[in-house]
């Protein structure tokens, strides 16, 4: 073990899993990345790794095994381990395919739709006075956009959100036993309403008429099974539909307080919306580390990390890395290039990304157009406690009367 494992955390810098590190964890992060950015935490028996070239480093090689990393991590073990849970080979064979659900050409195929969805979510609120954003456009949006992924149609909509946020609680991989029992049976939930809707979908490519969504397109695909595809699926909803939801109370809680930010964004056009897409990911990450396996001994440019250890890549300090962003902890909508790692990196970078950014750079365009006195309402609102994802108890805004539309 190097060094760095003796060093303890000062007295007054609370440890980013304390109760305390939960609700502001930023200051460890800043101590840890300063002083100790390879770091074994003798309590969580884990290393943190928080400067940015390390994480870089922890996401793209090999000698980290995320097969090994999410191993604890609750699924529904009926299934085959999906590519979060594999390396290479197993994880490119499962990722291919994959892109018929989320890759560019999935995605031109659904634009317009969330456009509409967002549109239609806006007009909804236009009569309101406050609103909690989370539970009134991150929700269902987030809802939206997997059912125009998935082809399920508005009817499926409580049922499937319902479903989401229940399997959700398997997002954090520190999760207690208890927790994850829960998170076995709602996977397990959702992999059945998963499952009857794939079969009401043609099976196979051979004949099958044109696929009507990109879940239809996978399901005609035959290089996955059906147990693998249904895999890819469950992820895409743990994976996705919470962190989406909880990213966009996130965005807002920084973007509310500062009026001169919903101007310029109302300015500024598409180009500045996708800039400020990054920029909010960036400064709160909802999925704020992630889980890896040292295969070998590894130096990493901070420090080295041993053989079979477990290791977190803290991609929300590495966020706030000095080194890389100038005023680490200042919101620029326009900062290019930010090479932020809220998506992960390597091979298992988020295959969804690109829908991301795209249903990012719309709604913040069409919210600050159609609400450009939004503010935060009532009492500054408060983080949970939970660690993945980072998001708030809820957020009240104040509308400020929107367009007249
Ligand atoms: C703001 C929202 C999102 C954030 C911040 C986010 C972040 C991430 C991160 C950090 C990873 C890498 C995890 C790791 O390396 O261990 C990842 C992987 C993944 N994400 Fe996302 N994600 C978001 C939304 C979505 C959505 C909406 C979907 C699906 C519709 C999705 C699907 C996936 C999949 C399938 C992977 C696994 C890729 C692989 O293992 O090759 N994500 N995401």
């Amino acid at each position: 073990m190097t060094a760095s494992t003796e060093i303890r955390f000062p007295a007054d810098v609370p440890h980013p899993f304390s109760p305390a590190g939960r609700l502001d964890p930023y200051p460890s992060y800043d101590w840890l990345r300063s002083r100790s950015p390879v770091h074994h935490d003798p309590m969580a028996r884990l290393w943190l790794v928080t400067g940015h070239a390390d994480c870089a480093a922890v996401l793209r090689d090999r000698a980290f095994s995320a097969s090994a990393g999410q191993q604890g991590r609750a699924r529904d073990e009926d299934l085959p381990p999906s590519m979060l849970t594999t390396d290479p080979p197993d994880h490119t064979r499962l990722r291919t395919p994959g892109l018929l659900l989320l890759g560019p050409a999935a995605i031109a195929s659904v634009a317009d739709g969330i456009t509409a969805d967002v549109d239609d979510l806006l007009d909804g609120l236009a009569a309101e006075t406050v609103v909690d954003a989370i539970e009134r456009i991150g929700s269902p949006l987030a809802t939206s956009v997997f059912l125009r992924l998935f082809g399920l149609a508005e009817s499926d909509r409580k049922a499937f959100s319902q479903l989401a946020q229940a399997a959700s609680i398997n997002l954090d991989p520190l999760a207690g036993p208890q927790v994850a029992a829960l998170g076995r049976s709602a996977m397990k939930e959702l992999t059945r309403f998963l499952q009857a809707h794939c079969a009401t979908l043609p099976q196979n490519s051979h004949g099958a008429p044109a696929a009507s969504s990109p879940l239809a397109r996978l399901v005609a695909d035959d290089r996955l099974t059906d147990a693998e595809t249904l895999g890819v699926l469950g992820l895409a909803v743990v994976g996705g539909w919470q962190p989406l939801a909880e990213a966009i109370g996130n965005a807002m809680y920084w973007l509310l307080p500062r009026p001169e930010a919903l101007t310029s964004l109302r300015l500024g056009g598409d180009e500045l919306a996708r800039t400020a897409v990054d920029e909010l990911l960036r400064l709160e990450a909802p999925i704020p580390f992630t889980a890896r396996v040292a295969l070998t001994d590894v130096r990493l440019p901070g420090g080295e990390v041993p053989r079979g250890a477990r290791v977190l890549a803290v991609v929300a300090a590495a966020n706030r890395d000095p080194a890389v962003f100038e005023r680490p902890n200042n919101l620029v909508l326009d900062r290019s290039p930010n090479p932020h790692l809220a998506f992960g990196g390597g091979p298992h970078f988020c295959l969804a990304a690109q829908l991301v950014r795209q249903t990012g750079a719309v709604l913040l365009a069409r919210l600050a157009e159609r609400f450009p006195a939004a503010s935060l309402a009532g009492p500054p609102p408060g983080w949970a406690s939970t660690l993945v994802p980072r998001r708030l108890r809820a957020l009240p805004v104040a509308l400020g009367g929107g367009d007249a539309r």
